[in-house]
């Protein structure tokens, strides 16, 4: 299995890592079958910009590197936008994911889909 240079870098120096204290929205995913878990957590203003993500992977390499690479992506947007990053965003950024490791990817969608969901949730019990 080959991994893009992109992939290698990113994993080597991965940018945003760590908790958000007081995060205005945390998601947390994992995939039961090769057992690695995600934790992104979001500072979301006013106007629902997203002004800092962060994560916290136990994985492997692409999992690491598509963490760093989608918070890098939503830092930012709105939530409206980071809503509609779509995996294969995160994989055309990283130059590519070999197949076995798409779910990687997969993982930092969704983690970022309940982190925005989690967010709404406590804005409206506000
Ligand atoms: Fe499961 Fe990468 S092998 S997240």
């Amino acid at each position: 299995m080959e991994y893009s240079k992109k992939v290698m870098e990113t994993f080597a120096s991965p940018k945003h890592v760590g908790t958000i204290e007081n995060a205005s929205g945390v998601g947390k995913v994992g995939n039961p079958t090769c057992g690695d878990i995600m934790e992104i957590s979001l500072l979301i203003d006013d106007n629902e910009v997203i002004k800092d993500a962060k994560f916290k992977t136990f994985g492997c390499a692409a999992a690491i590197a598509s963490s760093s690479m989608a918070t890098d992506m939503i830092i930012g947007m709105t939530v409206d936008q980071a809503l509609k990053l779509k995996n294969k965003d995160v994989v055309e950024k990283l130059e590519g994911l070999p197949p076995q490791k798409i779910h990687c990817s997969v993982l930092a969608e969704e983690a970022i889909k309940l982190a925005v969901e989690d967010y709404r949730a406590k804005k409206t019990k506000k």
